[in-house]
């Protein structure tokens, strides 16, 4: 899944602070889910009063929402924790309450561990009990130091308020929305099986109802969420089993909604529906995310992903057969333990054959728990930082051609936000590019045509056709 640094809460989302309302600040590390879902804790806390800040130094409650991806997104919390300590201690000076709580990834991994590294920390909760946040903060009031990370018997979606339709209206015109969660696949480099635990669906209903919510409060695009997406499996409405391709069928139905995406995908849960939904639904963007981590055979074996490079391609050749002008985008792991020159020659190979649009590259970080971490031949820290400066330097070689091949060309561009410029709007295109272009505020969430003129260093530049 796409990596993303510090989301804080949405500025419209002050519009309704009282000034005595208690304050919550959410700073969100990793992956999309978690901005997903440090949008349902603010949520849910809002029931309970508190109101979202965009200042640290204004809340009452700090949350992380953390990331166990690799050691370094790890390593940031307790980071942050340490200055924490100091602001929680002077607050107390202060004679005034601030509260933090560890929430997301890291506290699932770590549990306990963290109140004893950690003395500031009121609440760890992890990611399959966030709906018990609120009565942990309870607990937490009343003294206790609160640990909520075993996986809940019921629901949480359940327990969660429904996404709220204002609260909403100020988040955009896109939306993420959590349609699967877990992971049964057990790369051994990956700690999110053991982070989300096992795959899990929301039903068709649960997951219409809120994409219904979601356009009625302006969004015109949603990205549907799973840490293996399409393993997705739910009961249709007149029985039988529907998989990610039909509930896409479906939710192309809902009008108003012009937009649909999904992430991240695992190549092994490709099936022929989902693909025949690239070529028959105009709403399903021509742009998937299929990760494949290394090109070498050998490594593929070696880490758990159960196919092989030849396999991945020729999965794309039939993607691309439905939908010719999909881009495609993957994630990378370079110097995973026992990869030799020639594998990460395999690995450039592959990149080679693909030509991908956008993507991601790592070095391989050892992860406590998982079974790469046991592997003897961990590859040399220099070794993986060449690697990676090869294969990053080849990706955005075949992200820029990506992109000067879509100058000249005409697209349809969702208008999301205020450019930087008065006067200028950012949209997406299809291909999920940032496009610059004249327009005014009122017009966001239109989706008009426009001419690709040029190219910057992470976006676009657009006219309106016709102009
Ligand atoms: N479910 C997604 C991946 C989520 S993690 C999938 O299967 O594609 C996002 C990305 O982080 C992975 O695709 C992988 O490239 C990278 N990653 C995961 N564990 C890692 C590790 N131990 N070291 C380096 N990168 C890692
Ligand atoms: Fe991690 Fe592999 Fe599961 Fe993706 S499929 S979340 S990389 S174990
Ligand atoms: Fe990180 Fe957990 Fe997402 S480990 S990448 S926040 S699933």
């Amino acid at each position: 899944m796409n990596q993303i640094t510090v989301i804080s809460p949405d500025a419209a989302e002050k519009a309704d602070v009282a000034s005595n309302a208690r304050k919550v600040f959410i700073k969100t590390y990793g992956c999309q889910m978690n901005v997903y879902d440090s949008n349902r804790m603010s949520d849910a806390l809002a029931s309970e009063g508190y109101v979202p800040t965009e200042e640290m130094g204004e809340a009452d409650l700090i949350l992380l929402n953390t990331c166990h991806i690799r050691e370094k997104a790890a390593d940031k919390v307790y980071s942050a924790l340490g200055r924490l300590r100091d602001m929680k201690r002077t607050r107390a000076e202060h004679g005034r309450e601030l509260m933090i709580g560890v929430t997301g990834c890291v506290a699932q991994a770590e549990g306990e561990e963290i109140l004893r590294r950690a003395p500031a920390v009121d609440v760890v909760v992890g990611p399959q009990t966030y709906h018990r946040l609120p009565q942990a903060l309870a607990r937490a009031r009343q003294g206790e130091r609160v640990v909520e990370t075993d996986y809940a018997v019921e629901d949480k979606f359940e327990h969660l308020p429904k996404v709220d339709k204002a609260r909403a209206r100020s988040r955009g015109v896109t939306s993420f929305l959590t349609v699967q969660e877990g992971c049964d696949k057990f790369c051994t480099f990956c700690v999110v099986p053991y982070t989300r635990g096992s795959e899990v669906s929301r039903s068709v209903s649960q997951i219409i109802d809120e994409a219904m919510r979601l356009v009625d409060s302006g969004v015109r695009e949603i990205t549907l969420l799973g840490q293996n997406v399409n393993a997705w499996r739910g009961e249709s409405p007149k029985g039988g089993e529907w998989g990610l391709g039909e509930l896409l069928y479906r939710l192309a139905e809902i009008p108003g909604l012009a937009r649909l995406r999904y992430t991240t995908s695992h190549p092994r849960d490709m099936d022929d529906c989902l693909i025949e939904a690239h070529r028959d639904l105009r709403a399903l963007m021509p742009y998937l995310h299929l990760p494949v981590q290394a090109g070498s055979d050998r490594i593929l074996k070696a880490m758990n992903r159960r196919h092989t490079g030849a396999e991945y391609l020729r999965l794309i050749e039939r993607i691309r057969a439905a939908r010719a002008d999909i881009a495609m985008s993957g994630d990378f792991i370079v110097g995973f333990p026992g990869e030799t020159d020639q594998d990460f020659e395999d690995t450039l190979k592959i990149v080679e054959d693909v030509k991908y649009a956008s993507a991601y590259s790592f070095k391989y970080s050892t992860r406590p728990g998982t079974p790469g971490a046991e592997l003897g031949s961990q590859v040399d820290e220099a070794v993986k930082t060449e690697r990676l400066e090869r294969l990053q330097a080849l990706l955005l070689r075949q992200q820029q051609e990506f992109a000067e091949g879509c100058v000249g060309k005409t697209i349809d561009l969702l208008l999301e936000k205020p450019g930087r410029m008065p006067g200028q709007l950012i949209g997406r295109s299809p291909w999920l590019q940032s496009v610059n272009v004249d327009a005014k505020e009122s017009q966001i969430g239109d989706i008009i045509q426009v001419r690709i003129t040029g190219t910057g260093p992470n976006s676009l530049f657009a006219e309106r056709a016709g102009a």
